[in-house]
């Protein structure tokens, strides 16, 4: 299949008008092989999408992207496991999480797939800008061959007896059993993964390599351009460029991948992490595509200054992204959008171990939904976002998250007020009274800490961020303990209303300034409030504590969460333990 360069990848004038920021942001492409777990959700997909709230929130133009990486041996050897063809496979696999990705509320304008066609032609354009200007070499190198298969073995494919434990199922690239790292050519006794045959052959074969080295003065200029990045993101970048960099195989003998258009090596394709991260710029064609007059993709990746692009990831996914992937875009020499920040993430462990898919501990995002609904996850996952350290899972710190700030003081909060209201106003915003100093100072107060939940959110500072919306939370439970609305109604009625009045002004911008975190909540309250859009769009600008007006009709949700109990944790605690 060829390519029709410059059909995609004109670069146009822009068009006249006032200079507009732009934000792109991208989470980690999630393996296409299997339901991912709570470490994939809060190590990146679930702060892109806060993210991505808040700047619209913010008035922000944003395009917020994620697809499935599908290509690879993991995929190939999932789809065999499933008795599938791998097509298949990966297509029930895109469905089935794009439907969790929707229940958990993520918010992406286009979620694509790194096997559509946009992404193939993408691949191999990168591939030939590369190969123009000298950073693609061919080498032969020596590889196990199958003769029964026909065909050369990738590591992962040839399993045999560990020579250092003697675990008799050992992979080619690693034993399992005691986590050496091997060589096939290590194994005793090697076979073929596929057949089972022994009847194996080390033999020459092509592949390509990129010239990291060549590349590694653009790449590190790059990195050194951008001192504003996190710690952790830096240190991993700055270790990989230090220990100096090295030409890296870019393909492999699967059938499962974008085919290396050169002649020779037709029947191979590029290694994964190849046309993995042009997945980012498929996708947005992806979506592009889908309505062609209304969406450019370039706008957003081919020289455009005005995009502020943003990458969500866990720490392990660094060095592709500072290292590998941005070799690859300089080397095209074309003005393709780079990475503005990259937001890594450290290991959400499950009670201080790994969680493990072939050992059945730590928990999955299909176990999740069945069990509490997506708010609490997604509350509870940015509370304790592991961005400085790794950060324990426990379903004690869940349960307490849950309980104490959803339940006992945002849910408390807003169902107390309603009630009360209803019970003595019915279902309209209470007249009556004015505000005096007391309100005043609340007002100031919430205006306050909702500017420090911008600024956090605007910084990434997911941990933080959700300090302060507790924070801004608790200041309605402090505010109705105090001016006991329910023993004014006795004596001073319209007192009383002020001070539910008041706080269902709260209530509006509670539940506006939790949105990006907990937007199924919010957004019952929201419509519990029945609050307009253009409310909405003015979000957190100015809090107004007399903005929500008397005589407005409202009614009380059910209750927005619910208490978990200590029997519970413990049944939990038992099921997911791990085998
Ligand atoms: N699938 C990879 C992982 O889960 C991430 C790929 S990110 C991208 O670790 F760069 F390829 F897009
Ligand atoms: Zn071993």
């Amino acid at each position: 299949m060829g390519i029709h360069r410059g059909a995609f990848l004109l670069s146009y004038p822009k068009s006249g008008g006032t200079p507009t920021s732009k934000y792109l942001i991208t989470s980690a492409l999630p393996y296409i092989n299997g339901v991912k777990h709570l470490g994939n959700l809060a190590g990146s997909l679930l702060p892109a999408d806060v993210y991505a709230r808040f700047l619209r929130h913010e008035g922000e133009e944003v395009l917020f992207i994620c697809a499935t990486d599908e290509h690879g041996t993991p995929a190939e050897l999932s789809a065999r496991k499933a008795g599938l063809c791998v097509q298949d496979y990966c297509k029930a696999m895109y469905q089935k999480q794009s439907s969790i990705y929707a229940q958990f509320g993520l918010s992406f304008d286009h979620f694509g797939r790194t096997s559509s066609a946009q992404n193939r032609a993408l691949t191999q354009h990168f591939y030939e800008k590369l190969t123009a200007h000298g950073y693609i070499v061919e080498r032969t190198i020596r590889q196990v061959y199958s003769v029964a298969d026909g065909r050369f073995l990738p590591d992962r494919y040839v399993v045999g007896t560990c020579p250092k434990c003697g675990y008799p199922a050992a992979r080619g690239d690693q034993c399992e059993n005691c986590t050496s790292v091997l060589d096939p050519t290590d194994l005793q006794v090697p076979r073929s993964a596929i057949s089972g045959s022994t009847d194996l052959e080390v033999r020459a074969t092509n592949h390509l390599f990129l010239r990291l080295d060549a590349l590694s003065r653009a790449i590190r200029t790059w990195v050194d351009d951008h001192a504003d990045w996190s710690r952790l993101t830096r240190s991993i970048a700055l270790k990989w460029l230090d220990e100096g960099l090295s030409e890296r195989c870019i393909t492999r003998d699967l059938d499962w991948g974008v085919p290396v258009p050169r002649e020779g090596l037709e029947h191979k394709v590029f290694y994964v992490w190849f046309d993995a991260p042009i997945g980012y710029m498929g996708a947005t064609k992806e979506w592009s595509d889908q309505a062609p007059h209304e969406r450019d993709w370039q706008a957003w990746w081919w020289d455009a200054p005005d995009v502020t692009y943003t990458q969500f990831m866990a720490k392990d996914n660094v060095p592709f992204h500072t290292v590998f992937f941005p070799g690859m875009v300089l080397g095209t020499r074309e003005p393709w959008t780079m990475a503005t920040q990259i937001k890594s993430f450290n290991w959400l462990t499950y009670y201080g171990g790994k969680f493990s898919t072939s050992q059945k501990r730590g928990i999955f995002l299909d176990d999740a939904l069945a069990l509490f609904p997506a708010d609490y996850w997604r509350y509870v996952l940015l509370a304790n976002a592991p961005e400085s350290d790794d950060t324990r899972f426990t379903w004690e710190s869940f349960a307490r998250a849950v309980n104490q700030d959803l339940v006992g003081t945002f849910g408390n909060f807003v169902n107390r007020t309603l009630k009360l209201a209803e019970a003595h106003f019915g279902h309209r915003v209470p007249e009556g009274g004015a505000p005096g100093d007391v309100e005043h100072r609340l007002q100031d107060s919430c205006q306050r800490l909702a500017e420090a939940y911008r600024e956090h959110l605007r910084h990434q500072e997911f941990r933080k961020a959700v300090q302060v919306l507790r924070a801004l939370w608790s200041t309605g439970n402090v505010y109705l303990d105090r001016r006991a609305p329910w023993n004014l109604l006795k004596t001073q009625r319209d007192e009383a209303a002020v001070v539910l009045r008041t706080a269902i002004n709260l209530i509006m911008y509670f539940a506006m300034a939790a949105e990006p975190i907990i937007p199924f909540a919010a957004g019952v309250v929201l419509d519990a409030l029945q609050v307009n859009d253009r409310e909405r769009q003015k979000w957190l600008q100015e809090i107004d504590l007399e903005s929500y007006s008397p005589g407005r009709e409202f009614y009380v949700p059910d209750l927005l969460f619910r208490r978990i109990d200590g029997t519970e944790i413990t049944a939990l605690q038992q099921r997911f333990a791990g085998l």
